[in-house]
């Protein structure tokens, strides 16, 4: 039998190209999304996409109403949780509110799956909760801590998740922690777009490219990496949701909980990215060099190889390909 899966957050940028990769494994699929976040014609598009109108709820993980009614209308075998909130800037100015949504929003979730018998959730989680990792790659049994409201979430959030596992072994959960999410779906159809001035260095390059923003800053050359720059461990979002399929299929197979990374074990510069952008579009881009960002680390790279004993997954796609499909999805989306 099909197996459906609730989806919360199915609109956001990492939620939608998950929503096409269940949808292509075989599995039935309902959204649950507040909008805060996601365009409403995001379902328009995963209706191109998949050819089949998409089941969603406009609600809110926090309202246990939404969910008993999503759990009796329809048969769900699992969640997978991505409706969060996720700047790392606005979680130090609105930390409540970041509390309330990923960690009130979770235990909501928890206990409105437990009543209607579903026990088989995946987490988003992040690479953030490894705080400063010693180790680089950074294996999953790395000391775990937090430095901003937001990885605190996501800490707590794992923390509840072990408990609730510990006390009651009919939970089978899947912790998947991101590195850095990057590019968009080969349609142009879907893909990251947020509102206003981008905090992350993909989205501001793009708004760069497209000539909204007239540079990027360059947030410090003078790092202990080749070429001075951040470096980090971008992976394609279509290697990430591919990755979410992977953790439902375990779940299922064995029942057993997992935590891993999800990253390809490959670390990219600013420079990198940069140079990497300007032949997706095509022309120069223009940088300033300016001081570090406050809270930035040097290096943040994914050990994968937990990931690929345990789920069978090793990203695929690479840096070039990430650029190209950002690029063909901002470029169009202007123009539709
Ligand atoms: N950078 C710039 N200019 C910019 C933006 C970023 O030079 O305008 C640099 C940063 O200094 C860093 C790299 O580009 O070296 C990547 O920065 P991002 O902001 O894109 O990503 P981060 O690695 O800082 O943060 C990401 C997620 C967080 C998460 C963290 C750790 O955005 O949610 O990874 O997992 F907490």
């Amino acid at each position: 039998m099909t197996q459906k899966i609730l989806l919360t957050g199915g609109a956001g940028y990492i939620g939608s190209h998950t929503y096409v990769a269940l949808k292509a494994a075989g599995y039935d699929v309902v959204i649950l999304d507040n909008f805060s976040n996601a365009h409403h014609d995001v379902i328009d598009r995963l209706e191109v996409i998949t050819g089949a109108p998409v089941p969603v709820y406009e609600g809110d993980v926090l309202d246990p109403a939404i969910l008993r009614k999503i759990f009796t209308e329809h048969e769900i075998a699992g969640a997978v949780h991505f409706a969060a909130k996720k700047a790392v800037g606005e979680s130090t100015e609105i930390p409540l509110d970041y509390i309330e949504t990923n960690v009130s929003g979770l235990v909501t979730l928890l206990k409105e799956m437990r009543a209607a018998g579903v026990f088989r959730i995946v987490f988003s989680s992040s690479a953030t909760v490894y705080g400063e990792a010693d180790v680089v790659p950074t294996p999953e049994d790395s000391p775990r801590s937090y430095s901003s409201p937001y990885a605190f979430t996501k800490l707590a959030s794992e923390q509840i998740l072990e408990q609730v596992a510990a006390a009651d072994d009919r939970w089978a959960i899947g912790i998947l922690r991101y590195f850095n999410p990057a590019g968009a779906h080969p349609t142009g159809l879907i893909g990251e777009d947020p509102d206003g001035i981008p905090n992350n260095l993909m989205p501001y390059i793009a708004k760069v490219a497209m000539g909204d923003l007239e540079r990027l800053s360059v947030f410090g050359d003078d790092y202990p990496t080749p070429d001075g720059t951040g470096v980090r461990d971008y992976i394609h979002v279509e290697d990430l949701a591919r990755g979410h399929v992977l953790s439902i299929d375990a779940l299922t197979q064995t029942g057993d909980s997992h935590t891993v990374n999800l990253g390809t074990g490959q670390g990219y510069s600013v420079f990198d990215m940069l140079k990497s952008y300007e032949r997706a579009c095509g022309q120069d881009l223009a940088f300033t060099v300016t001081p570090r960002r406050a809270g930035d680390v040097p290096y943040y790279i994914a050990n994968p190889d937990k990931a690929k004993d345990v789920l069978g997954f090793a990203a695929e796609m690479g840096l070039d390909d990430m650029c190209a499909s950002s690029w063909n999805w901002i470029s169009r989306r202007k123009n539709s």
